[in-house]
């Protein structure tokens, strides 16, 4: 690592560059890395440059694509772009673009969907390759070199540490107040590593700045925009419901003393897991708790704000721009109640397990034995990748996963007899919530975890359906029918309604 000695040479490298020169230097076949973690944090200018050398290449009948590594999704300004420009050879870890999912779906874009816990070893491995050019934002460089990052740290350290060469964005719209709300640390790899001195959420184990190697510097480029995250849509009856049912569950929990009142949780993204942080705050018998998570959304700073949650510490602050300017203008409220981290530290099993956190995501269907498929879609088709849901539910003291009992209209049943690809298995997932109820899956068999997800959450138009495939599939530890297990999956894809399946013998 670059020391402070080099402070001269570092100052003398920081030339002012465009997103265009960014582009000029990045060549057909190069592996770029772009900082960052969803949106949060992701670099805004340079993406978009590199995609517009890509169409005139292309219409100059010249080839131009590269490979794309991130700290995990990026939204448009860099996979949307990219996509659409046909200029992605294979990108890594975690994607959720529609037009990059397209792009994977049809086979043009190789896809690694990696766990991000694993991601940063597997860089500082080479697994990817030799990286080219690494793109990273920050919010600030002080005059010795200090790098401070924005609102998120992602795997930047790594990919500083591992590029060839390095393109900075400043973004002159952060606060220089968010210096402090990093807590950078890295591993080292096997036979190097060191057990993470981090024993309550809380706890500070790195440093709030990282210095670079000034050589590597081709320039920087200044930017001043937020990260473009969209509100969610606004909650519906039966994310509502599961938000219920997930709070009814965890306050019996704490009632009951098998789980401790402020054992962190975790929680996945999107309109479910805001429900369920809305129904938290809304159980008057879960006290104010803590969160070691991946993304923290506007929901957890809400919930900060009410006194619900005490203290925060994420990968990444993927908020709405109405959300950070409030953030920065209570800065001195917030700033002792959040942390973030690099993602090898915010989703490390290690820490997963001896915080002893309570893990809730989402699943896309789930099957009678309790496996849990989050990521394709009947088997085949990408929705967006395994991110971080595996490091929480493998680690976490107790694994939730929940989904609408249903999808398209009621002719798809989240319920199925055997996921059409899996994720988590049965040993990993621990509770099945969906709008129609609870499984408690812990310390039970196949067949009595069967009949608790059958009769708790399948949707009750399904209930039938799925107890004679339980009485068909009658031999064996496990429920499994071979010649049955897809046959609602089958049934939707000849007739467009799981409803019709009829068992074979
Ligand atoms: N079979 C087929 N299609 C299904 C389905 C099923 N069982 N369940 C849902 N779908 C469809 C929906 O109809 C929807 O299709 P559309 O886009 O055409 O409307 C699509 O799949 C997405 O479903 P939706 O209910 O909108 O999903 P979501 O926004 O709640 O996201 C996941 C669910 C699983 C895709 C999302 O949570 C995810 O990507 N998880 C993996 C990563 C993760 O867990 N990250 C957090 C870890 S920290």
């Amino acid at each position: 690592m670059w020391r402070k000695q080099n402070t001269k040479i570092y100052l003398l490298s920081m030339k002012e560059i465009t997103a265009n020169d960014v582009a000029n230097f990045v060549k057909n076949g190069d592996r770029v890395a772009f900082g960052g973690f969803t949106p949060a944090g992701s670099p805004k200018v340079s993406a978009l440059a590199i995609a517009k050398k890509a169409e005139e290449e292309h219409a100059s009948g010249r080839p131009f694509r590269i490979h794309v590594l991130t700290g995990a999704s990026t939204g448009d300004p860099i996979d949307g772009v990219l996509a659409r420009a046909d200029a992605i050879i294979s990108r890594v870890p975690y994607q959720s673009n529609s037009d990059l999912r397209n792009l994977i779906n049809e086979d043009r874009v190789q896809y690694c969907d990696i766990h991000v816990s694993h991601y940063a070893q597997q860089v500082k491995q080479g697994m990817f390759g030799e990286i080219d050019l690494a793109i990273i934002e920050v919010a600030d460089i002080s005059d010795s070199g200090e790098i401070v990052f924005t609102t998120a740290i992602g795997v930047s350290p790594t990919f500083f540490r591992h590029a060839k060469k390095i393109v900075i964005e400043v973004n002159e719209y952060h606060s220089p107040k968010i210096r402090g709300l990093h807590d950078i640390y890295e591993t080292e790899l096997a036979p190097h590593t060191k057990p993470i001195p981090l024993v309550t959420v809380r706890d500070r184990i790195g440093t709030e700045t990282i210095r670079i190697d000034p050589a590597k510097i081709v320039g920087i480029v200044r930017t001043n925009m937020p990260d473009q995250v969209s509100a969610f849509s606004s909650s519906d009856e039966d994310t509502d419901r599961i938000g219920e049912n997930v709070a009814k569950f965890l306050s019996n929990e704490i009632l009951s003393g098998r789980i401790l009142p402020q054992l962190p949780i975790q929680s996945g993204v999107g309109n479910t897991a805001n429900s369920i942080l809305k129904a938290m705050s809304a159980e008057t018998s879960i006290p104010p708790y803590t969160m070691y998570s991946e993304v923290l959304q506007d929901s957890v700073i809400e919930a900060i704000k009410s006194g619900n949650i005490s203290f925060a510490s994420g990968a990444a602050l993927t908020v709405t721009r109405e959300c950070l300017d409030e953030i920065y203008g209570n800065y001195d409220f917030f700033k002792t109640r959040l942390i973030l981290r690099p993602q090898e530290i915010s989703n490390h099993p290690e820490i997963i397990l001896r915080l002893g956190i309570i893990s809730i995501n989402t699943a896309l269907e789930a099957d009678i034995c309790g496996n849990v498929n989050s990521t394709h879609v009947f088997g085949s088709n990408v929705v967006n990748g395994i991110g971080g849901a595996a490091d929480f539910a493998r680690n976490s003291q107790i694994s939730i996963f929940s989904c609408k009992s249903t999808a398209k209209d009621g002719k798809i049943s989240a319920i199925v007899p055997f996921c059409s690809h899996m994720d988590h298995s049965e040993h990993s997932v621990k509770v099945l919530v969906t709008e129609c109820g609870v499984a408690d899956l812990r310390g039970k068999g196949p067949r009595q975890r069967a009949h608790e997800i059958i009769n708790n959450c399948a949707h009750p138009n399904y209930r039938d359906l799925l107890n004679q495939y339980l009485s068909i599939a009658s031999r064996g530890h496990l429920p499994f029918s071979l010649s049955n297990v897809f046959k609602m999956h089958e049934t939707f894809t000849a007739e467009g309604d799981m409803r019709k399946t009829v068992w074979g013998s």
